[in-house]
């Protein structure tokens, strides 16, 4: 008997977000690393600027009520008020909280795809600022693993955000909203490091 072809599998949606933005992801790895944010803590505390510029610029997404009942635990996720305090343990003045980000609820998850996908990298971030003295208590506090490790709340973040029923529209919109917010890091990190 002839084995029935199955229907070619989508992958998931975060699966398409990755392949949708990993142009845009490597070129911020690289020009982060271009900036030499790790060779002085003056260098470091420029990079800070640049996180409390992002993280500060979602913060209002990450409070939002909405997005909070399609992806419950969300409001605990922002690491904004650890790069304060990182700015505050270095003595660095804390600016105020940035502008904040205008998006459609579904440009929306694509931020914060964007957002929570960098705690991955955030490992290697925070070795880089363990050679120049600094700790989670001391200046890198939002490289920070949560309590219970990088993996299982990313795979809990891709799971919701990979189970929520979307149109077409929407789905354009979310890699839309991807796509913006590693644009805005980028930008971000011109005007910082300029
Ligand atoms: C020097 C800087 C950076 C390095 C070295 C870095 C490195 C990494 C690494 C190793 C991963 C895990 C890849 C995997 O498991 O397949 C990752 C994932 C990710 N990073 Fe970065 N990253 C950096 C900066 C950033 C920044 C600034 C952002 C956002 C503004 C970002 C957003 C993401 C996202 C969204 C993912 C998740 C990709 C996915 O699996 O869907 N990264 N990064």
């Amino acid at each position: 008997m002839a084995s029935v072809p199955l229907p070619p599998t989508e992958p998931g949606r975060c699966k398409r977000l990755k392949a949708a933005s990993s142009q845009a992801h490597d070129d911020v790895d690289q020009r982060v690393m271009a900036a030499r944010p790790f060779a002085t803590r003056e260098r470091y505390g420029h990079f800070l600027q640049v996180q409390h510029r992002f993280h500060g610029s979602l913060l209002a997404l990450y409070r939002d009520e909405q997005l909070n009942l399609l992806l419950p635990g969300l409001a605990q996720l922002s690491r904004f008020a650890a790069i304060e305090h990182d700015l505050d343990a270095l003595g660095l003045p804390v600016p105020a909280p940035p502008r904040q980000v205008c998006a459609s609820p579904a440009q929306a998850l694509g931020w914060l795809y964007c957002s929570e996908g960098s705690n991955l990298g955030a490992a290697f971030l925070l070795k880089h600022a363990q050679r120049l003295g600094l700790d989670t208590d001391l200046g890198a506090r939002h490289l920070a693993p949560p309590p219970q490790g990088r993996a299982l709340p990313w795979r809990q973040f891709v799971a919701r955000l990979d189970g929520l029923s979307l149109n077409a529209q929407e789905e354009a919109e979310v890699v839309a909203g991807a796509i913006a917010a590693f644009g805005s890091y980028q930008a971000h990190l011109r005007a910082v490091f300029a």
